[in-house]
């Protein structure tokens, strides 16, 4: 990771705080957006001692693609460019199909899809003129059916899905990679959407063939494995992350 600029959305959230650290740690410069200013606090406040690369936090609200778009050319004039975007960002509003309108459910493929490609848009011109790119999407275990009452949510994800083979096989000749990792159950505050939080847990842990719950690390890991130089070869896939939930 050394010498890397990464831009990463929701960067302050649950899994985002542990791989904004793991990436610092691994040399690289980690460009968090967010908006959600207690969490940016906390993301400051855990970065503070970690090196040897370093924090640049920008707070944006991703809704405001047109704010985000000034913001991203901002960042690029002051930090040269991305070679590495991770599209984490997300809101889950949760309540069954019918209540939810047309309006609610675009607002949510705004924040989890379109910002994602306002931020390829961006980064995608850098990361030609250096014959080098990582876009990781994260993407959710809700995909693979089994939740209800999460349909612009789902929705989401599955576009993001398509995104990373659609841009997988149009940025490979250029040596940008596109990956997918859809998490599993982590307790965050995506979890805290779940009435019954211990019966949630017990069914969580019977469902994986890994009986501890997922931490957060297990997540930076599998970004920082998409993020390597080495992992070039790799392009157009999504990798699960879920303690054997759902095998794929
Ligand atoms: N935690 C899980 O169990 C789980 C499971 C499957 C997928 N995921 C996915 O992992 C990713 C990270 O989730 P998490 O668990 O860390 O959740 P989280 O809510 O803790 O993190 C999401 C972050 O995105 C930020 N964000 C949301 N809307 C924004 C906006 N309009 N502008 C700027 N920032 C905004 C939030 O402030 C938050 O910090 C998400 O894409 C989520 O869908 C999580």
């Amino acid at each position: 990771m050394k010498g890397r600029t990464i831009l990463y959305t929701g960067a302050a959230g649950g899994l985002g705080l542990e791989t904004t650290l793991l990436l610092i740690e691994g040399g690289a410069t980690v460009i968090a957006i967010d908006n959600d200013l207690a969490k940016v606090a906390q993301l400051i406040k855990a970065a503070a001692d970690r090196g040897p690369g370093k924090l640049v936090v920008s707070t944006a609200d991703l809704s405001d693609l047109s704010g985000f778009r000034i913001r991203l050319n901002t960042l690029i004039a002051e930090h040269g460019g991305f070679d590495i975007v991770i599209n984490n960002a997300a809101i889950y509003p949760s309540k069954p199909f019918e209540d939810f309108s047309v309006e609610e459910h675009q607002r949510v493929q705004r924040i989890n899809v379109d910002a994602g490609i306002v931020a390829v848009q961006a980064a995608l011109p850098g990361m030609r003129a250096k014959a080098f790119g990582r876009i990781i999407n994260i993407a959710s275990i809700t995909l693979s059916g089994g939740w209800a009452n999460l349909s612009p949510y789902v929705a989401s994800k599955g576009a993001l899905v398509g995104l990373t083979r659609a841009w997988a096989r149009e940025f490979g000749p250029d040596g940008v990679t596109v990956n997918a990792i859809a998490p599993g159950a982590f307790p965050t505050d995506a979890e805290k959407i779940h009435p019954d939080p211990e019966s949630y847990v017990r069914m969580v842990l019977d469902a994986q063939a890994v009986k501890r719950r997922g931490v957060a690390g297990d997540i930076a890991h599998a970004i920082a494995f998409f993020a390597a130089d080495e992992a070039g070869f790799i392009t157009g896939q999504m990798l699960h992350v879920n303690g054997g939930w759902v095998m794929a």
